[in-house]
Parts: C-alpha cells; structure tokens; sequence
C-alpha cells in the first residue's frame, strides 16, 4: 500500500486532571469480574505504576491535582467515576455499590474547596466519567451495568449538553471507559475522533456509533481485555496501557498521527481499572 495521504498534524491541548494516590487500594471485594479478592496486590507496586502514570501527564504539560486517599475506599484511586464536569459545572456521583458509596461525598467536598460554585450531586446512580465521555459537542453515555438510563437524562439537564445513551452489553466492559474513548474532541459533534469496541455495545448503540463516528479508530477483543479502551488523550499524546503495543490498537491510533504513549497499570486491573479510571478531567 502506497501511503500518498500525510498524516494529519494533531495538537495537544493542556489538561487538568483529578487523580487520587492508590494508598489504601486492596481487592477486598468483587463488583465487576476483574476482582478476585482471593488474589493478592501489591500496594508498592500499585503506588508506583500510578506515579508513573501522574508524572506522565506532568511531563506532557498538564495540570494533575490531587484528592487525598481515605482508608477503607480501596477504589477510590479511579477518580474517573466520581465526577463529570463540562464548563466548569461539577456533577458528582452515586455509586451502585454500597462498598464506593462514601467515595463521592470526598469528590464534592474537593470541588467545593476549590472553589467550584456549581457542583450537583445526582438522584440517580451515576458513575461518572466511568459512564460519560465528553467529545466536545455530545456526551456520550453509557448504561447496562452502572450507571442508571435516568441518569443520562439528569445529565443533560444538570450540565446542559446533549446526551446521547449507549447500552454495554459485556459485563467485562461494565463502563463505557473501558469500551470507548475520544482521541480528540470537537464541538461538532461528527468530527470528533474516537475508538471503541463495537462487541461490548448492543446492536442498535453500535449503529448510533457508526453513524456518529463512521471514521473511528475500531479495537478488537484482544485490545479491549488489555483495557486498550481506557485510554487517555489530550489530541496528540494517547496514553495507552503498555500492551496494547502487541494487540495491534497502538498501531492503529498512531496511524492516525497521534503520539502514543504507554503505561504500565497492571496492578489496578486487578480491580478493573486503567489509565483512564484513574483519571478526572476537569473541563472550566
Ligand atoms: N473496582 C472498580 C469498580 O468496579 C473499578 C472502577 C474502574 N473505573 C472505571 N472508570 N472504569 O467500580
């Protein structure tokens, strides 16, 4: 194949994001079929990996900030879910498991201190980023597992952005993060970028993906059981767990023109959890 087409110039844009040191993390107990509390983690290990992934985003310029781990929430080092914010407006979380429910309580009160006025917590449970992907123009959000539909609706009204609802339908793929995500984010709504794995939706949410995003970066399954999905972009750094290197998605996303950067996150997958999980954007 004769490549005539040049790659196109992708630009980063400064991020700033929420994340929370995996002090207290432990696999104590199983709500999603990552978690065998039978098998040990390491802490150390975890600590690290997380650093590394911290100092990653620092090194490409972002803002990361911190929320103080509390003992006893040993998933409280996936930020993601506990926080959705667009234009600054704060919609916190409600958790579907009772053992993360005291999770979201600690996010708002991070918001509140730093001087976030409009923070909203929802009626309904909503895991956040876990199940909401901003791309500039649409909020995608995902349902099946966690986050209930009627929060899709509360969504809308409370930050005031189109939803659009996917059902996942692989309780391995039990968030849309780990299904879906967006290289790069556009106001109009069809030029945005994403990759995803069409499996872990059911028929009809695949045909609104293709119709939405019919030039998206598509992953298979060997990419999605690596958490391939959970990545983390800021329009030209990618930031992928390290063995999407074999499964062949790094590929297909540097093609594209972006830079691809890895991480090793294998500790926080015994939790189900990635890059991205671990990761809170703040938009303003
Ligand atoms: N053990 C956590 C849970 O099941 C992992 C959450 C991962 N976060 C995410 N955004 N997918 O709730």
């Amino acid at each position: 194949m004769t490549d005539t087409h040049a790659l196109p110039v992708r630009i980063p844009t400064p991020r700033h994001y929420l994340m929370c040191p995996p002090r207290h993390f432990a696999v104590e107990y199983s709500i999603n079929p990552w978690m065998d509390p039978s098998r040990p983690v390491d802490v150390e290990l975890a600590m690290r990996q997380w650093t590394t992934l911290r100092d990653l985003y620092r090194e490409l310029g972002h803002t990361v900030d911190e929320v103080p781990p509390q003992p006893g929430l040993p998933d409280m080092v996936f930020a993601a879910n506990s926080g959705t914010v667009v234009d600054g407006r704060v919609l916190g979380s409600r958790f579907r498991a009772p053992q993360r429910a005291a999770e979201a309580e600690h996010f708002r009160r991070w918001f509140v201190e730093h001087g976030f006025r409009d923070v909203t917590m929802p009626r309904q449970i909503n895991e956040a980023e876990g199940d909401f992907a901003w791309t500039g123009g649409l909020l995608l959000a995902g349902t099946g597992f966690r986050t209930d539909p009627g929060a899709h609706a509360e969504a809308q009204e409370t930050l005031g952005v189109p939803v659009v609802s996917l059902h996942l339908v692989d309780e391995r793929y039990y968030h849309l993060d780990t299904a879906l995500f967006v290289l790069q984010p556009e106001q109009e709504a069809m030029r945005a970028q994403v990759a995803y794995y069409p499996e872990a939706f059911s028929p009809g949410s695949q045909r609104v993906l293709r119709r939405l995003f019919p030039d998206a970066v598509i992953a298979n399954a060997a990419d999605a059981e690596c958490f391939g999905l959970n990545g983390v972009s800021d329009g030209r750094h990618v930031v992928l767990p390290v063995e999407t290197e074999s499964t062949g998605l790094a590929g297909r996303i540097a093609e594209r023109g972006y830079e691809v950067r890895f991480v090793d996150i294998s500790e926080l997958r015994k939790a189900g959890g990635g890059p991205k999980c671990c990761t809170l954007e703040i938009r303003k």
